[in-house]
């Protein structure tokens, strides 16, 4: 009997060591008796520190919401695959969660236990067979429907300004005037109706061998233009030297200027906007980092910010973060965002050859 303890108590030291997936063992007092290896990995605990303490102090800096574990589940809560997100520092978590209680021969509750897989990958999986789903379909949608729209919103624009003329003429100022308004707001659609046909198919692109900071240089009087604006200060650090990229420098154009607007605009009260490029020579990949000293974007909002069409912004369309990510996908780089409370920063990852 002696030996067979032994035995059990050597299965569950090695067993919470070697198991891949997160374990919690509580007492009634809602105390830490034993916790997995990678439980303490993912959550950003060390063992010797959170052994017989209170649950309520290893976590007590979380609000309650955010915590793993309540002490309801000591009255008999059960919980099945309950999904949770965790966030340790740079590195964010999906977690799935069973728990329950532990009973003695009495059917007396003496204890509890948690148990959670780390389903991240799994997770963003999904999100992207979802996001690129739906990318998809608008991009069927917007071929189809683009050019019939652009085609009378030409021949709209050519009649307006031709009106506009005779309006001027006539010394009609406060009509021309509208006919200025008009005209703005047709190119705002025609605007729009390119960006979705960026979505569909981009046409005419042409990828050629060329230098990163060369097109970023091209583009930085426009950024400027933009900061000054909205008193925001830009710095660009440029690298001495960057190998050259395969990609087409209009299309990179339009994604620094989406990511270095969205910067922009965040940030209400003046602020700066850093561009760094840096150069991964293992990976074999120049990355390029725009950060901004704005408010950050909030955890419920950093998952949905490349959906098309996901927008904070009363007169946004949701669309650049999109354009962005499918321009650089194609090239077969990555754009990362991390924003923590203060500040995001986007890094643009390109590979070269
Ligand atoms: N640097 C940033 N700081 C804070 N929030 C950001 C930042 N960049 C993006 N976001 C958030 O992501 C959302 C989506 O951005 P995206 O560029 O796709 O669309 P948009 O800027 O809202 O519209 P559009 O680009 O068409 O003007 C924004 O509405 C904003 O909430
Ligand atoms: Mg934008």
């Amino acid at each position: 009997m002696q030996h067979e303890l032994n035995l059990l108590q050597q299965f569950a030291g090695t067993f919470l060591k070697d198991i891949n997936m997160g374990v919690f063992v509580i007492n009634t007092d809602f105390e830490l008796v034993d916790i997995s290896d990678m439980a303490c990995r993912v959550l950003g605990l060390k063992k010797e520190e959170v052994m017989n303490q209170s649950m309520d102090s290893i976590f007590v800096e979380l609000p309650a919401e955010h915590r793993l574990v309540h002490r309801n589940i000591l009255e008999g809560m059960v919980v099945r695959n309950h999904a949770l997100s965790w966030t340790n520092n740079q590195d964010r978590y999906e977690l799935l969660l069973d728990s329950n209680v532990l009973r003695d021969e009495q059917n007396k509750i003496v204890g509890a236990y948690i148990i959670f897989k780390d389903v991240t990958n799994l997770r963003s999986l999904e999100e992207q067979v979802r996001r690129s789903d739906r990318l998809a379909m608008i991009g069927q949608i917007a071929a189809g429907t683009a050019h019939e729209i652009r085609n009378p919103l030409t021949s709209i624009k050519g009649f307006l300004q031709m009106l506009r003329k005779t309006l001027q003429i006539h010394g009609m100022d406060r009509e021309s005037g509208f006919a200025d308004i008009m005209l703005g707001e047709i190119n705002r659609i025609n605007e729009l109706v390119s960006e979705f046909l960026l979505l569909s198919k981009p046409k005419n692109v042409t990828y050629q061998s060329l230098d990163i900071s060369q097109v970023i240089k091209e583009m930085l009087p426009i950024i400027n233009n933009e900061a000054v604006l909205h008193r925001v200060i830009v710095r660009y650090d440029a690298a001495e030297k960057l190998p050259q990229v395969i990609a087409d420098g209009e299309l990179l154009k339009q994604v620094f200027l989406n990511i270095c607007k969205n910067g922009i605009e965040a940030m209400v009260d003046g602020g700066q906007l850093v561009l760094t490029e840096r150069v991964d020579v293992e990976e074999r990949i120049v990355s390029i980092d725009i950060h901004d000293s704005g408010p950050g974007i909030p955890m419920f909002v950093i998952d949905k910010i490349f959906d098309p069409f996901f927008t904070t912004k009363d007169e946004g369309t949701g669309l650049g973060l999109s354009v962005c990510q499918r321009i650089i996908h194609d090239v077969g780089g990555h754009i990362r965002v991390s924003s923590k409370g203060f500040g995001t920063t986007f890094t643009v990852g390109i590979p070269y050859p």
